[in-house]
């Protein structure tokens, strides 16, 4: 029996409604309570950060920018040996990933080729190489050096199913032995780069 039944005894409108405004008065003034709290609530943990959700994405899309293209050059030849080194000397690794999203990309077909230590295009510096589960790739080579007055570089094709073929070329630093390069690949539908 409660309170408001005492009151109007005859009621069980009476009875039902005031046990209703009594139990939202109740969630009211709890609410109310909380959110004093945790306005007041001190700032003890890591900073928060004041970046927006848009502005989040908009970071990760320039982050995976597509790669830009670089020209494909006359020595180009398909079908190059699967093989991860054609020299010692310069280590290229990196990850293969979607321009949608960032997502690796497996299995992309990666084709190299670049001169010798004899400055000249050959078989032997051709290679092609699958990225791993993870979008992973390893091209080892001899250290490429300038070619016919262009600066030292390395050709690199890039193609998997769903996506638009990529050819670019990596130029390394003066004095590097390895480097980071990660390829980034557009959809062919255009969602996003
Ligand atoms: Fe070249």
């Amino acid at each position: 029996m409660s309170f408001a039944n005492n009151i109007f005894p005859h009621s069980a409108y009476y009875l039902i409604s005031f046990d209703v405004v009594i139990v939202a008065m109740t969630l009211s003034l709890a609410s109310f309570c909380w959110a004093s709290i945790a306005r007041a609530e001190p700032m003890t943990g890591p900073a928060v950060s004041m970046y927006t959700k848009a502005e989040v994405a908009q970071a990760a899309h320039r982050a995976c920018e597509p790669t830009p293209a670089d020209s494909l050059g006359p020595f180009y030849k398909s079908n190059a040996p699967v093989r991860s080194m054609v020299g010692k000397g310069y280590v290229l690794n990196g990850q293969v990933k979607s321009s949608r999203d960032c997502s690796a990309i497996p299995d992309a077909q990666i084709e190299f080729w670049l001169v010798g230590p004899d400055g000249k295009y050959d078989d032997d510096h051709r290679a092609t190489v699958f990225s791993d589960k993870s979008g992973g790739y390893r091209f080892e080579s001899n250290a490429p050096i300038p070619y016919s007055g262009r600066p030292a570089h390395i050709h690199v094709r890039v193609s998997a199913p769903g996506y638009k073929t990529l050819v670019t070329q990596h130029y390394p630093q003066k004095d590097q032995t390895e480097t980071r390069f990660d390829l980034v690949i557009a959809p062919l539908n255009g969602a996003s780069g």
